[in-house]
């Protein structure tokens, strides 16, 4: 395939970026798409350029580093795909890309492609645990767990904290993350100690940083990876008023 990507390049934080366009050749529709950026890195490499920066760890959709906006779309034109997962077949010989980083207030960039998502961190560190003693692994149904409960947990659990749903979202807002992590340990008996002061303290969070509020226009849930569903922030409105009115 031979593409015309039109990239963001950033030296620092302080720096304001523009776009700059590299022409690329002979790559095979079964790369995926950080393949082939790294086929482009290899060769500003080789020119003495360089290379674009961009997160990536895992390359199999499971450590939520990978982080483009390709095309105007927070992991690009799949639905329920990592851009570690897209490949360039879904891409047509000869096509112009945009590629960008995730824009969002929340998520300053630090280079070229790669933003500082440690907003996410302090949300996990205000409440995102439990404090039950967890030892070694207990018998299998040691501890009951209503079977709804639990694949409503594990949806909830399968939030990688990539970031899209905050890139996608017209505010800004981190609300889908939120949820879900609030929701993960919430449905769980292991949660319910700290189910009230969880809700509070990573809503709180969450509402301090540079988030924007939820209003409700789904985009997050489009460009969500996994697919977690808008009716966690729902069950998080309804935690939190329970837990303010106490
Ligand atoms: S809710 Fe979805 S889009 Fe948001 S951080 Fe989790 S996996 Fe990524
Ligand atoms: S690199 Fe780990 S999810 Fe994409």
């Amino acid at each position: 395939m031979k593409l015309k990507l039109r990239i963001w390049r950033q030296t620092n934080a302080a720096d304001k970026g523009r776009m700059v366009t590299y022409d690329v050749d002979g790559i095979s529709e079964d790369a995926s798409f950080l393949e082939m950026l790294d086929v482009l890195n290899e060769r500003l490499t080789v020119e003495g350029e360089e290379p674009i920066a961009f997160d990536h760890d895992c390359r199999e959709g499971i450590c939520g580093m990978c982080s483009l906006v390709i095309n105007g779309q927070p992991h690009g034109p799949e639905r329920n795909t990592t851009t570690c997962q897209l490949h360039m077949r879904k891409f047509k010989d000869g096509e112009t890309i945009d590629v960008e980083p995730w824009r969002a207030k929340a998520f300053p960039v630090v280079k070229d492609l790669v933003v500082d998502r440690g907003a996410f961190d302090k949300i996990i560190e205000s409440g995102g645990y439990i404090s039950a003693p967890t030892g070694t692994a207990p018998d299998a149904h040691a501890t009951p767990v209503p079977k709804a409960d639990a694949d409503k947990a594990f949806v909830a659990a399968e939030c990688i904290g990539c970031g899209a749903c905050v890139a996608a979202c017209p505010n800004g807002s981190g609300s889908l993350f939120l949820s879900a992590k609030i929701s993960h340990l919430g449905l769980l008996p292991q949660g319910q100690p700290e189910r009230d002061s969880r809700v509070l303290n990573m809503v709180k969070t969450h509402d301090d940083l540079d988030f924007g509020g939820c209003t409700n226009t789904g985009e997050c849930t489009v460009a969500c990876p996994k697919g977690i569903p808008l009716e966690f922030i729902g069950r998080m409105n309804h935690d939190w008023l329970h837990a303010s009115g106490k």
